[in-house]
């Protein structure tokens, strides 16, 4: 017989090129792009905010965001335990402090009965599997809705950190398990963390607000927690980092992991994503950021439009954050997005 004919020669190989490579060979089923897959979202990776009510009212809507209410420590037991279901593993405490017990010397934030103290108490008595922190900071507590102690228009560093130490320990006293200093006086961490440990307060956890921004993404929030009136026209660019800056912010990490910190915060989350690959890298702590109220209320303006598809945006979202390093997020759509999650 005769011999088959010789393969024609192939073309050299070039490897990395079009068209023996094909990136779209692994995106062709969802198997396979499950398999391919570099992250992944869980509900473990979330902190849900909430808002805390004080009075007989069980729940009341936030108008400027949407699907969002502030509860009452008996809705906020309910909430929470629904929450624990689904894997949430904490939630961030803010109290809606009624304005006759605000004041200039924020002498509220250390009442051991205060809003917030009843609220921790009540979760963890009731819920004890679900991680507490609670925000430290006295713009719930003062008349001039300031993080800190205002004297002649300037906010007193050293004077605000003795009034936070005493919230700090008010908190623990109270059984919260992470203290989460978000007001950005400096040397804080250090004072609250050997004021902790001086109480027998060891395992009490300082999750620091490190890079935390001057933010116009924070005006939801203050309606929501009822500071907005309080603070007028004034901002917080004398303690608070200015937008424009991204090395400022690795020093202010530095300095609060020198000072005690177990985890650090970037705050707000997508417009500052850049740092939170940064503050991962550089000091390879657990490192969280928050998807702030301005953020979710963008996201819902444009789902209530039709604009955006909530069944996927959510998710995207949250998953840019994932990408970018981030340990886990605090984030109002948690309770939504791990239903989600659990659907699959
Ligand atoms: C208070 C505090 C703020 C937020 C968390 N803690 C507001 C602010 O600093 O003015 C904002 C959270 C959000 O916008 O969702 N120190």
């Amino acid at each position: 017989a005769e011999p088959p004919a010789p393969l024609p020669t192939p073309e050299p190989f070039q490897p990395g090129q079009f068209p023996q490579t094909r990136m779209r060979r692994n995106r062709r089923t969802g198997w396979l792009r499950a398999l391919v897959a570099e992250h992944r979202l869980h509900a473990s990776d979330l902190i849900w905010p909430v808002f805390v009510l004080d009075g007989d009212k069980a729940r009341e809507a936030v108008p400027s965001m949407p699907g969002v209410d502030r509860l009452s420590i008996p809705a906020l037991i309910d909430a929470v335990g629904h929450a624990g279901e689904l894997g949430i593993p904490a939630v961030a405490l803010f109290p809606v402090v009624p304005p006759a017990l605000k004041s200039a010397q924020a002498e509220e934030a250390w009442n051991p009965d205060n809003l917030a103290n009843r609220a921790i108490r009540a979760l963890k008595e009731a819920v004890p599997k679900v991680g507490v922190i609670c925000d430290v900071a006295l713009d719930p507590y003062t008349s001039h809705g300031h993080d800190g102690l205002l004297e002649d228009d300037e906010i007193l560093n050293d004077a605000t950190l003795d009034v936070l130490v005493r919230q700090a320990l008010a908190q623990a006293e109270a059984g919260v398990d992470v203290v989460a200093p978000s007001d950005m006086m400096d040397g804080r961490i250090g004072r609250i963390r050997q004021a902790l440990d001086a109480r027998g307060y060891q395992n009490t956890a300082i999750l620091a607000y490190a890079a935390k921004y001057a933010s116009a993404f924070y005006g939801p929030f203050r309606d929501a927690v009822g500071s907005k009136t309080n603070l007028g026209s004034g901002d917080k660019r004398t303690y608070q980092m200015d937008p424009a800056n991204g090395d400022e912010a690795l020093r202010e990490c530095a300095l609060d992991v020198a000072e005690g910190a177990d985890m650090l915060m970037v705050k707000p989350g997508m417009p500052y994503l850049d740092l939170v690959w940064r503050v991962k890298q550089a000091f390879s702590l657990p490192t969280f950021v928050y998807q702030v109220s301005g953020e979710y209320a963008m996201l819902m303006a444009a789902i209530e439009r039709g604009w955006l598809d909530r069944d996927r945006v959510l998710v995207e979202s949250l998953m840019g954050f994932k990408r970018a390093g981030a340990d886990a997020i605090l984030t109002y759509t948690a309770v939504e997005v791990a239903e989600r999650l659990k659907k699959g």
